[in-house]
């Protein structure tokens, strides 16, 4: 994969890196086809990263189809996909781990420790073996996408981080490889989270800024079924993802739920109006 980049770059094309762990669904795609608006080669990664689930996470049960993944990859049109083993990226001599600090402590970070720091440690991994010019991440992760863009400041990385949409069912629930564990009442029960951010962005509309009072409505939907069980529901600055008193600067509603055994996470980004923005699920103030 070094070499192959090496190569592309000596061409002075513009590399593109789409990092997932497969299961692939329109959300990836919708990366993929971004990266190729900007890109060529567009090169995946698929990798189902072992360092980043706890122990008692779902990496053995997690969703493996390489074969339809491939095919879904070559549809979309990418240029070379990067799928190599678990020895390959982790030899039995592995000593040396990339932590963001701060960031990587709250809400996704507190519920799953750990997790962060295997994210940012296969990021780096990835973002050293391609040397891309551009790297694709979804807003579905908001606080995976934020603190990827912290290290790539931080370690002064030549890599340029653009943050993609979030990618939805007709009923609003946010596509998700994690998704295909719910059972039939679970999977209707998950659109609480599309109805709780909804019911958010109505406050807003209305002029509400107070945190709590938003997050008293969050709450309200969220309790109103039965089959979830929240496990956060919060407004952070988008930047530091400290919860915030009051909406004024860019912000994120971030909720994490539990339907049964499967834990699902959503948001809503908060940001001001301007030209660029064009997102469909963004309220802008
Ligand atoms: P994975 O969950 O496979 O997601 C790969 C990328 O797809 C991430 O950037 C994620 O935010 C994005 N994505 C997932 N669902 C989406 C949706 N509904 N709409 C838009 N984008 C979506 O995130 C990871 O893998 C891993 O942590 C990884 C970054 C690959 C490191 O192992």
């Amino acid at each position: 994969m070094k070499e192959h980049a090496r190569q592309a770059r000596a061409e002075n094309r513009i590399i593109g890196l789409v990092p997932t762990m497969g299961a692939l669904h329109r959300g990836h795609l919708a990366l993929v086809h971004r990266a190729k608006q900007q890109c060529s080669p567009v090169i995946a990664s698929l990798f189902v990263n072992p360092k980043q689930f706890g122990p008692k996470e779902d990496f053995a049960k997690y969703p493996r189809n390489f074969e339809s993944d491939v095919e879904k990859f070559s549809a979309a049109g990418i240029d070379s996909l990067f799928a190599p083993d678990p020895d390959e990226m982790y030899p039995p001599v592995f000593h040396t781990y990339v932590t963001v600090e701060a960031l990587s402590d709250r809400l996704e970070g507190r519920s799953r420790p750990g997790h962060f720091r295997g994210v940012t440690t296969v990021v780096m991994k990835l973002l050293q073996i391609v040397q891309p010019h551009f790297a694709y991440f979804g807003r579905k992760d908001a606080q995976q996408a934020r603190i990827i863009m912290q290290m790539v400041r931080d370690l002064n990385l030549d890599s340029e981080i653009v943050v993609c949409p979030i990618i939805r069912e007709a009923d609003g629930l946010a596509l998700s490889s994690r998704n295909a564990y719910l059972a039939a009442d679970e999977r209707r029960a998950a659109t609480v989270l599309h109805r709780a951010l909804t019911a958010a962005r109505e406050e807003l509309s209305a002029g509400v800024r107070d945190t709590l009072q938003l997050r008293t409505v969050l709450q309200r939907v969220l309790n109103s079924e039965p089959l979830a069980a929240m496990d956060y529901a919060e407004i952070v600055d988008a930047d530091t993802f400290e919860p915030v008193a009051r909406v004024a600067r860019p912000c994120y509603v971030l909720l994490a739920v539990f339907f049964g055994k499967t834990r699902l996470i959503d948001n809503l980004y908060i940001e001001p109006a301007g030209p660029g923005a064009h997102e469909d699920f963004v309220y802008h103030l």
